[in-house]
């Protein structure tokens, strides 16, 4: 018995969906579509048909025919795209399409380097707020409302008794109310003073360091930030500590680090000094342990906060701070890996 023209039309459309290339669908086409094909067979019979059924059989036929046709040319299309994907990706010869990589900027990089070389000394890492209180940025460390020593430290305030921190370290505080000596942190973060010219930024980054245990000595303070110095430059790098003053440390010395930009010729970058400052140092004034109830009798500890940006303008030889900050990509790129 003769396949019904719907039992056809299902067959020809299956193969077509299937037919691997050119050639398979003009086959399938001439073998339903063509002189003697299936499909053109069936409109010629209809002629025997008993009269009543042939206008329903030739509708039937013709809407196989269209949608064989319709189906045959998909397939020619679904064929065509694909050689073009399978010659898209055999192309050896076209240039390769580049891809634009992030990377790290470099005060990330050189904070990552400098939390790295306390933590191979034993430091664990802590974190504190940016938004801060008045409290912790000040009070907490020895320095009470209206002292002259807030002037040391231009302040963005929020309200009355919250602040944008101006240096990392209230992290001192709060790491010490939560825990008993033996303390060892570094914490690293933003903070922000009214600030800006060639080697001050509004916004920059502090590394806080804090030591507490029995016996911490002066001697223990330098020791630690020389290695640290000959660690993050090399063992040749000249570095100073200059006495000075922190109402939380007592007594208290910022490290200058020969400048690199001049050698310490005198410079417009070191202000003729020959040296940069990088860090506040100084061994934990006991007034700041009596606040968070650390009994002096037992503990001395140091602390120190240093400037990320001072540590990369040496490092990499950048003359003007405001540079990191930007956003000048020939700048930025120039410290991809
Ligand atoms: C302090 O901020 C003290 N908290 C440091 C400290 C911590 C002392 C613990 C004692 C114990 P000072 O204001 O000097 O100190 O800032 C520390 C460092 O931050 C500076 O040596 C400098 O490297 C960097 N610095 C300060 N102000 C800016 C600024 N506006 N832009 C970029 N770097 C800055
Ligand atoms: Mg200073």
């Amino acid at each position: 018995m003769e396949n019904s023209i719907e039992q056809i039309q299902d067959d020809g459309l299956a193969e077509l969906e299937t037919a691997a290339d050119g050639d398979a669908v003009n086959e399938i086409t001439v073998k339903y579509l063509g002189r003697k094909g299936i499909v053109t067979r069936f409109l010629r019979n209809i002629s025997q048909l008993p009269p009543e059924e042939r206008p329903a059989a030739g509708k039937q036929a013709n809407l196989a025919k269209k949608a064989l046709e319709k189906a045959a040319s998909r397939a020619l299309e679904r064929i065509a795209a694909l050689e073009a994907a399978a010659v898209d990706q055999l192309d050896v010869s076209l240039p390769g399409r580049p891809t634009n990589q992030g990377t790290l900027h470099p005060v990330t990089r050189i904070t990552n380097e400098i939390c790295g070389i306390f933590a191979r000394l034993g430091f664990d890492i802590a974190e504190g707020p940016e938004i801060e209180t008045d409290y912790y940025n000040f009070e907490a460390l020895n320095i009470p409302k209206n002292h002259p020593a807030r002037d040391m430290q231009d302040t963005f305030y929020i309200s009355d008794n919250v602040v944008l921190r101006t240096h990392t370290s209230p992290t001192q505080p709060r790491v010490m109310e939560k825990q008993q000596p033996p303390v060892r942190i570094v914490a690293p973060g933003k903070v922000y003073r009214c600030d800006s010219d060639l080697t001050h930024t509004p916004m920059f980054h502090q590394v806080e360091g804090l030591l507490v245990d029995r016996n911490i000595s002066f001697g223990d303070l330098k020791g630690v930030l020389t290695t640290f110095v000959h660690q993050m430059f090399d063992k040749q790098t000249s570095l100073r500590f200059r006495p000075s003053f922190f109402p939380f440390t007592e007594p208290s010395a910022e490290v200058d680090i020969l400048c690199v930009m001049c050698r310490g010729k005198g410079c417009r970058v070191c202000s003729r000094t020959g040296w940069l400052e990088v860090l506040g140092s100084g061994m934990v004034h006991p007034a700041v342990f009596e606040n968070v109830g650390y009994d002096t009798s037992k503990y001395t500890g140091f602390a120190f906060g240093m400037g990320v940006e001072r540590i990369a303008m040496l490092k990499y030889g950048v003359d003007d701070i405001r540079k990191f900050f930007e956003n000048d990509l020939r700048f930025l790129r120039q410290f991809r890996t």
